[in-house]
């Protein structure tokens, strides 16, 4: 309890939140990565046979949704460059290196009967050039990029959307359960369901914002707990691999200490992240009770016959309870919750949610307009994540920074140490924290932010034939710290 209050107070002290400047040592097991996904990288888009994505089609057909107008099609060219982005993880010393499959690459229909050799030719590489290099891959099935075939069967929000992933993530066990110990069923299910049908930012680009986003949830949830209880069944007892899901768990606190603030705040967790860790997690294991109460109500008082949150069964709710061996970690900042100044346009979930969110005006901004540094948001969100899900296990499987162009990035080392110091915190306070992955390896396609916002500890020259490569300060610092298994902040 001493321990904690004093934590608490570290964090409280100075606008960064440190102030003692101790050097902290990380646990010699706990492991360091790096991270990218198929869209963002690869290129290729239609090299060997692969099929087109949603995100193909999304920024092809909407050309002038890109900032800097580079879409996925060449993209860091990772496709083509994968030697030089392991040894890049060498440089480093990384433990692991998470990826993502493209389903359209080795499934260009999205079905299992037709397999893509290439496609599958180039994964083979890719991870046997890990291994033989002793890192290990962390293979993420589903980020962001559905087959556009199965798009135009209805997506995610089809209910068979969970019999293609189910198949499509069985064959690829298959293939790899020997290699890979690591395994991410789904990215991020908000911004799938919420980005992709609901707001429409995302691709497919749909803006049915009254359901659409609470079906695709519940199949995403569906489609990911068949994959991991097809994984316990065939492969874990041979294999012993681990199988997770990633979910970001932004931290969202009351603007100011009212009721409606903190009201807001609740609901903001509640529909941001609750509505996917509660089912897999809580001791009920179903959709958070607050979104339950919110939806089905506004859904009676506008007409409705049922609820536009679906129900899950008692045998889907058996399926889906439990159903990871570790929650994936995806942070990057803090926002300050009010209810929302403006009436949304109903029904739609934004109107279910009704919040609106600020950030901290001395934070330290980074290029994406979203993303502003704040270490002790990690710290308080650990916390939560203990108190109402009973200290899962955690693996921090994305957390990074945007800026410019640029080789001199002092703003991501800092952000980088802050945020390692509050997870440091976290731990000593009891978190289970496997390990920490940093968003990017290397500059990508920030979907519709193209090329504009770089996240990379490497620099890529988009300019140049072969996508240079080239270390940033904080590539060097990030070993550093791997090295050492301590941060000073
Ligand atoms: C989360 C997503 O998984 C990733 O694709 C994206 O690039 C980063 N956040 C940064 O926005």
């Amino acid at each position: 309890m001493r321990v904690a209050i004093l934590c608490l107070l570290n964090l409280l002290i100075g606008s960064d939140g440190w102030s003692d400047h101790r050097k902290r040592k990380f646990p010699t097991n706990f492991l360091f990565g790096a991270a990218t996904s198929a869209y963002q990288v690869e290129g290729g888009w239609n090299a060997d046979g692969k099929g087109e994505s949603i995100w193909d089609k999304f920024l092809h057909d909407n050309p002038d949704l890109v900032a800097d107008g580079r879409n996925g099609d060449v993209a860091s060219d990772s496709y083509h460059q994968w030697r030089r982005d392991v040894e890049m993880l060498r440089e480093l010393g990384v433990d692991f290196y998470r990826f993502s499959i493209s389903w359209s690459r080795v499934l260009p229909t999205g079905f299992e009967n037709e397999i893509n050799e290439a496609g599958f030719k180039y994964y083979d590489n890719l991870i046997d050039e890990l291994l033989k290099h002793e890192i290990q891959p962390m293979v993420t099935l589903y980020h962001f990029e559905l087959p556009q075939p199965l798009q135009e069967l209805g997506g995610w929000t089809n209910p068979l959307s969970v019999t293609w992933f189910e198949n499509y993530a069985k064959l690829v066990f298959r293939r790899y359960a020997d290699k890979v110990k690591f395994w991410i069923t789904i990215n991020q299910p908000n911004t799938v369901c919420m980005e992709g049908y609901a707001s429409g930012i995302m691709a497919p680009g749909l803006n049915s914002k009254d359901v659409g986003g609470y079906e695709c949830a519940k199949n995403v949830l569906l489609a990911h707990a068949k994959a991991y209880r097809a994984y316990q069944t065939e492969f874990k007892k041979k294999y012993e691999g681990n199988v997770g899901i990633s979910i970001a768990v932004n931290w969202f606190e009351a603007l100011s200490n009212t009721t409606e603030n903190n009201e807001a705040a609740e609901r903001a967790r509640a529909f941001e992240f609750g509505l996917y860790l509660d089912p897999i997690w809580s001791k009920k294991g179903d959709f958070p009770d607050l979104v339950k109460k919110i939806v089905d109500k506004k859904s009676t008082e506008q007409g409705f016959k049922t609820s536009r949150l679906p129900k899950l069964t008692a045998a889907e709710v058996k399926l889906i309870k439990g159903s990871a061996d570790f929650l994936g970690m995806n942070h990057y900042t803090t926002f300050q919750v009010q209810p929302s100044q403006t009436q949304f346009e109903a029904p739609s979930v934004e109107d279910d949610r009704n919040t609106e969110y600020t950030q901290g005006p001395a934070w330290r901004a980074a290029k994406s307009p979203w993303l502003k540094s704040a270490p002790y948001g990690l710290y308080k969100a650990c916390l939560h994540l203990n108190l109402n899900y009973d200290y899962l296990p955690i693996i921090i499987t994305e957390h990074g920074w945007s800026s410019d162009p640029g080789l001199e990035d002092q703003d991501r080392v800092d952000n980088m140490r802050g945020y390692l110091g509050a997870l440091l915190l976290a731990m000593e306070d009891g978190t289970e924290v496997k390990g920490y992955t940093a968003w990017s390896l290397m500059d990508n396609v920030e979907w519709i932010a193209g090329t504009s916002e770089r996240f990379g500890l490497y620099e890529v020259d988009f300019e140049s034939e072969q996508k240079t490569r080239t270390a940033r300060l904080s590539a060097l610092v990030y070993k550093h710290i791997i090295e050492s298994r301590e941060v000073e902040d």
